[in-house]
C-alpha cells in the first residue's frame, strides 16, 4: 500500500522540519525535499508514495536576495494542492504575478491576524486569530486570481488562497505552537485540501518494516552492531522479528560503558529476543590506548578496534546484509540536503560497510524521527530505560576522563555518573535534559577529607538542554541537586576532593569534553 504524503520543499527555514513533524503527528506520512526538486522527480517518487500535497517552507532569505532558493515554476502548474508559508508564501505570490517589496517594518514575534474569509484553510477559525510571524519581506499585491483570506496591521495579504485551485499562501508559521490554532490550519490543508488518509501508524509501520526487510535480506544473514542506543536497539528487534536467527547483532563490550550497562542492554536485547553476541573486550581495548592521551587520537584508536572486533564475528557468521540504525535526521545531516550547512561527523560504526564487503545496508528505520523511533520502541515492548536512554557516545567513559585512560580512572568516573544520574532521576529531572553525566578531569587539587589534607581529583558534571545536540545550553540544575551531586560524590568515591558544574553553551564548548 502506499502511503498517502505530504511533500515540504525545503526553503532553509528553521523551522521545515517542524511542518514535516506536525504533518505526521496527524498520522499522515511527510518527507522533506529540497526546494529545486522538478516536477520529474515528483513524479519519480509518486511510484512510491501517494503523493497529495506539497508545503513550501519558510527560509532565512529575501526571495529578491542573490542565490535565494528558487521553485522551479512548472511546480505551479503540477495538479497538487500547494501551501506556502512564510518564504513559500512570497514565492508564490512571486511567482503567480503579484508583487513582494521590503516591508516597512519587519514583523517578528505574534502578530493578531483578522480574518476575512475563513474558507480553504482557514476554514472553523475565528475572526481574529493569534500567529506567529517573522519576515522582512511582504506580499503587497496578489493577481486576480486570488482572493485575500487575512490581513494584519503589517500585512494586507497575510494569508491568500487561489479562487479555483487548491493553492494558499500563509505569512505566518502554523507549524509554531505560537500560533494558536496553527494545528487546525495544517489539518484543513492536509484533510481537506489534499484529502489525505491518516494511515502513518507505528503498528503498520512494524508489519510494513518487517515485511520489507524479508524481502531486502531473503535467506541470507545480516549483523547489527547493538550500541545499546535506542536507535540501533529497535533496528535489532525489527530485524530479529524479521529474520530470527539469521541476524547477529554484536555488542561489543569496550570497557567504557556506564555502571552495569553491558549487563542490561544485554538483558534487554536477548528479552526482546535479539540473538546477540556480547564480545568483552576491555583488555584490548585498554591496551591500545595506553599512554595515548590526544582525544582525537583516543577516537581514532577506539574506532578502529571496534571494527576489527565486529569483523572478526561478521566474518564468523557468514554476514551477507549489514544493518543500520540510521534515522532521518541522520540522513539529512550527511547530506541527502544539498543546503544543509550543519554536518555532524558520525562517529560510530559509519564507514563501516566501505571496509567491509557487503551485499547490501538495509536501515529499517531511515524515515523515522527521533520521537518516532521512540514510539515503535514501545509498541515493540521495549524496556523504559531503553527507550528514553540519553545519547551515548560511541567510545563512552573513554571520552570523558581525560587524557591517559586507565582502568582506575575509569572506576571513578562510573563511580562519580551513576550519583549524577540517581540524583537527577531522583529530582524527576531526567526527561528535561538532554544529556547528564559526569567527567573525570586532568586537574587535581587540594582538599581536606577527615583532619588531614587530600591531594585529588576534579571530577566535572555536565548536564545540557538541548533539541538536536547541534547546540546546547548547560542546564539550570537548582543548587540544592548539584549539592547533593557534589557531596555524594566526594564522600563516596575515593580520591576525588572537588565537583564543577559547567556552565558552557555549545557553542563554544561540545557537549562531550573530548
Ligand atoms: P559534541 O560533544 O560533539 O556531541 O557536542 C554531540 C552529541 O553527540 C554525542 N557524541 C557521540 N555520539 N559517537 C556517538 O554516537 C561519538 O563518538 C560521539 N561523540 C559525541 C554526544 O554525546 C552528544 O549527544
Amino acid at each position: 500500500m502506499k502511503l498517502d504524503t505530504i511533500l515540504v520543499l525545503d526553503f532553509g527555514g528553521q523551522y521545515c522540519h517542524l511542518i514535516a513533524r506536525r504533518v505526521r503527528e496527524f498520522s499522515v506520512y511527510s518527507e522533506v525535499v529540497d526546494h529545486d526538486i522538478s516536477p520529474e522527480e515528483i513524479a519519480d517518487l509518486k511510484e512510491k508514495l501517494n503523493i497529495r500535497g506539497l508545503i513550501l517552507s519558510g527560509g532565512p532569505t529575501s526571495v529578491y536576495d542573490v542565490g535565494a532558493p528558487k521553485l522551479d515554476k512548472r511546480i505551479m502548474e503540477i495538479d497538487l494542492p500547494l501551501l506556502g508559508i512564510c518564504y513559500g508564501h512570497q514565492l508564490v505570490a512571486l511567482l503567480s504575478g503579484g508583487e513582494v517589496k521590503r516591508a516597512r517594518k519587519k514583523e517578528y514575534g505574534t502578530s493578531r491576524a483578522i480574518v476575512d474569509k475563513p474558507v480553504g484553510v482557514l476554514r472553523g477559525l475565528g475572526s481574529e486569530e493569534t500567529v506567529w510571524m517573522s519576515h522582512g519581506d511582504d506580499v503587497i499585491t496578489i493577481p486576480d486570481s486570488y482572493e485575500i483570506l487575512a490581513h494584519t496591521d503589517n500585512s494586507p495579504n497575510a494569508a491568500f488562497g487561489h479562487k479555483f485551485k487548491p493553492i494558499y499562501g500563509l505569512q505566518w508559521h502554523p507549524e509554531v505552537a505560537h500560533t494558536k490554532n496553527g494545528m487546525l490550519m495544517l489539518r484543513n490543508f492536509v484533510f481537506e485540501i489534499c484529502g489525505c488518509e491518516a494511515n502513518w501508524k507505528t503498528e503498520d509501520f512494524v508489519e510494513r518494516s518487517i515485511q520489507e526487510m524479508r524481502q531486502a535480506i531473503g535467506k541470507s544473514r545480516a549483523i547489527i552492531g547493538a550500541s545499546g542506543g535506542i536507535d540501533s536497539s529497535v533496528t535489532a528487534v525489527l530485524a530479529a522479528r524479521a529474520i530470527g536467527k539469521d541476524l547477529t547483532a554484536v555488542f561489543v563490550d569496550h570497557g567504557f560503558m556506564r555502571e552495569r550497562e553491558p549487563e542490561s542492554v544485554a538483558a534487554a536485547l536477548k528479552k526482546l529476543g535479539v540473538n546477540l553476541t556480547v564480545v568483552h573486550a576491555s583488555e584490548p581495548f585498554l591496551k591500545k590506548l595506553k599512554g595515548v592521551r590526544d582525544p582525537e587520537a583516543k577516537r581514532r584508536i577506539i574506532g578502529e578496534e571496534f571494527i576489527r572486533t565486529f569483523e572478526r564475528v561478521a566474518k564468523r557468521v557468514h554476514a551477507e546484509y549489514f544493518l543500520q540504525g540510521t534515522i532521518y535526521p541522520d540522513r539529512i545531516e550527511s547530506g541527502i540536503r544539498k543546503h544543509s550547512d550543519k554536518i555532524k561527523t558520525h562517529h560510530n560504526v559509519a564507514g563501516l560497510p566501505a571496509k567491509m564487503k557487503f551485499r547490501g545496508i538495509v536501515e529499517p528505520v531511515r524515515d523515522l524521527y527521533k520521537d518516532e523511533v521512540r514510539k515503535v520502541a514501545e509498541s515493540l515492548g521495549m524496556p523504559k530505560d531503553m527507550v528514553w536512554r540519553q545519547p551515548f557516545p560511541g567510545p563512552g567513559l573513554a571520552v570523558r576522563v581525560m587524557g591517559q585512560v586507565t582502568r582506575d580512572k575509569l572506576s571513578i568516573v562510573r563511580a562519580a555518573d551513576k550519583i549524577v544520574t540517581e540524583e537527577v532521576e531522583r529530582e524527576g529531572l531526567g526527561r528535561d535534559l538532554w544529556q547528564y553525566f559526569a567527567v573525570l578531569t586532568d586537574t587535581k587539587s587540594t582538599g581536606v577529607k577527615g583532619d588531614s589534607r587530600a591531594y585529588g581529583y576534579t571530577v566535572a558534571v555536565r548536564a545540557v538542554d538541548s533539541r538536536e545536540a547541534m547546540t546546547a545550553t548547560f542546564s539550570r540544575i537548582s543548587y540544592e541537586v548539584l549539592e547533593r551531586i557534589s557531596t555524594r560524590i566526594t564522600n563516596e568515591v575515593p580520591r576525588v576532593v572537588r565537583v564543577v558544574y559547567d556552565v558552557t553553551h555549545k557553542p563554544p564548548a561540545t557537549i562531550e569534553w573530548e
